[in-house]
């Protein structure tokens, strides 16, 4: 990419952060990324990657090799030295309640305004309450008027739609570009870092910062809702029969409708769509709007209940392969293994003492290695909790996991995973699941059975090569 003017600091080089600033770099920008742990900004320094995401190693390490990405823990570096501040920092979820914590945000701003020594513009990137943005920009204010120090400082709010394993596609290829803006200069100075996309005729939007804020917000709502949506016609077609994928198709098929986002399974997890929807109604609440996202409770109360059918299903499954087996009677036996999983039913317990179930994929997604808010980690807690044996595999997830869960039995091998198990539950639709061969899993197993969590398996080959199937949104007849 040519070289381009501008010079860019990114604020919080985690999963947002880090793209953001290697991406601008490889448009051609001269790029900063800031962050108050020493040890990332080492790694990154060295051109080393904190997380899995499919192309982003690459750009880090060519553009800390070519000069144009440095990084710094240094508010005054950044400061003296940038036209424009990206803020990439994090707004999770407040321990114990579901408003969002504003408080690196705050800090973010605040640090840079208390160092900025020349004109800059501000950008906030990170997913906020409808508000925010006019909040920070009092903010700024206030601070620049007592500082004394040289330079114009505005404020603009550029809400980030990218998703993980497609981070880099979707930051220099956006679907589109959303800016809320209170000036026509804080607009042009966009226009010139967004120049490539533009180019490509990306659409792009120019409004104020309350529906800045609120395009993120309502996106996410949006995707979450339709999980939630065909996740809802799961629990019927569970209950009655019918096949929830061909179900999907069908509607999907309708313009309006549309087919993305309809794959029924375990449901949504992730760093972004729990936390922003139950943001979202606690700043509505907030703003005594009490009834007006009351439906996201329900939206997240079914996503919550398909871990309880993994469950369920599991105990189902395990009862009927069960059959012909010695151990099945005889008393409940609780193993003490801890956790903070909802007490299983004694007969859930009962069921899956003794078992090994194999548990493929633990990250909330596939091409990712991210588990927070992961229904598949949720999921292998739950059982082994509930007492079961629980070997994971993830290609990519499992260290992280670990982190979280270190008593689950973390393997290297989908093989080694499924070998002596009683069952198998796909629960992240990695490609490498996709593609299992059953007539080579079958004899590994104990008993050859699989529940599909995520509905990308073909039923009628696992049957065929002697497995009991389950999937979610199918009734399931032992
Ligand atoms: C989501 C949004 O898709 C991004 O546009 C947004 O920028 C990002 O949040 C964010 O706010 O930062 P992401 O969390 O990376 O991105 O993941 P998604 O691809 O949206 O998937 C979220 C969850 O929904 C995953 O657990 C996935 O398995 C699940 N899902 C997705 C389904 O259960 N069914 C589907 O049909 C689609």
């Amino acid at each position: 990419a040519q070289h381009r003017s501008l010079r860019l600091s990114v604020i919080g080089t985690g999963y947002l952060g880090a793209t953001h600033a290697a991406c601008m770099a490889e448009l051609g920008f001269e790029v900063l990324g800031l962050d108050v742990d020493p040890a990332k900004i080492d790694a990154l320094s060295r051109g080393e990657l904190p997380f899995h995401e499919p192309g982003l190693s690459e750009l880090l390490v060519k553009h800390v090799d070519s000069g144009r990405l440095r990084f710094t823990t240094s508010y005054q570096e950044v400061g003296d030295w940038a036209d424009v501040h990206f803020i990439g920092v994090g707004t999770p979820q407040k321990a114990g309640e579901s408003a969002a914590d504003m408080r690196y945000v705050d800090a973010a701003v605040t640090s840079l305004a208390e160092h900025i020594t020349r004109d800059a513009l501000i950008v906030g990137k990170s997913t906020v309450p409808v508000g925010t943005a006019t909040r920070l920009a009092g903010l700024i204010q206030d601070i620049r008027a007592g500082s004394g120090r040289p330079g114009s400082v505005e404020l603009a709010w550029n809400p980030e739609f990218l998703r993980e394993g497609f981070a880099v596609k979707d930051t220099l290829h956006p679907d589109r570009l959303v800016v809320g803006v209170r000036s026509d200069h804080a607009e042009q100075v966009l226009r010139q870092v967004y120049a490539a996309p533009l180019a490509e005729a990306t659409p792009w939007i120019s409004t104020d910062f309350e529906t800045a804020e609120l395009v993120k917000v309502a996106a996410n709502a949006f995707l979450a809702t339709k999980i939630s949506f065909i996740n809802a016609f799961s629990e019927i077609t569970e209950t009655v029969g019918g096949d929830i994928t061909t179900l999907a198709d069908a509607i999907g098929h309708d313009p309006r409708i549309g087919r993305r986002f309809l794959n029924a399974g375990v449901g949504f997890g992730g760093g972004c769509l729990p936390k922003d929807i139950r943001a979202l109604q606690a700043r509505v609440s907030e703003l005594g709007l009490d009834r007006t996202m009351a439906f996201l409770n329900d939206i997240d109360d079914i996503n919550l209940r398909r871990r309880d059918r993994v469950v369920d299903l599991a105990v189902q499954v395990l009862a009927a392969v069960r059959t012909g087996r010695t151990d099945s009677t005889g008393p409940a036996e609780v193993r003490s293994h801890g956790g903070t999983a909802p007490t299983p039913t004694p007969t859930a317990v009962h069921t899956l003492v003794g078992t090994r179930i194999a548990i493929l994929g633990v990250a909330f997604k596939p091409d990712s290695d991210d588990v927070r808010d992961s229904p598949a980690l949720d999921v292998a807690n739950r059982l082994f909790t509930a007492g079961a044996d629980v070997a994971v595999y993830d290609p990519q997830g499992n260290r992280n996991a670990a982190g979280r869960f270190p008593r689950l039995d973390y393997v290297d091998s989908l093989q080694e995973a499924v070998t002596g198990a009683d069952l198998a539950i796909l629960l992240t639709e990695w490609d490498e699941f996709k593609q299992m061969d059953p007539a080579q899993l079958a004899p590994l197993m104990k008993h050859p059975a699989i529940i599909d969590g995520r509905n990308v398996l073909t039923a009628q080959d696992w049957i065929d090569a002697g497995f009991t199937h389950a999937a979610l949104g199918h009734r399931f007849d032992p």
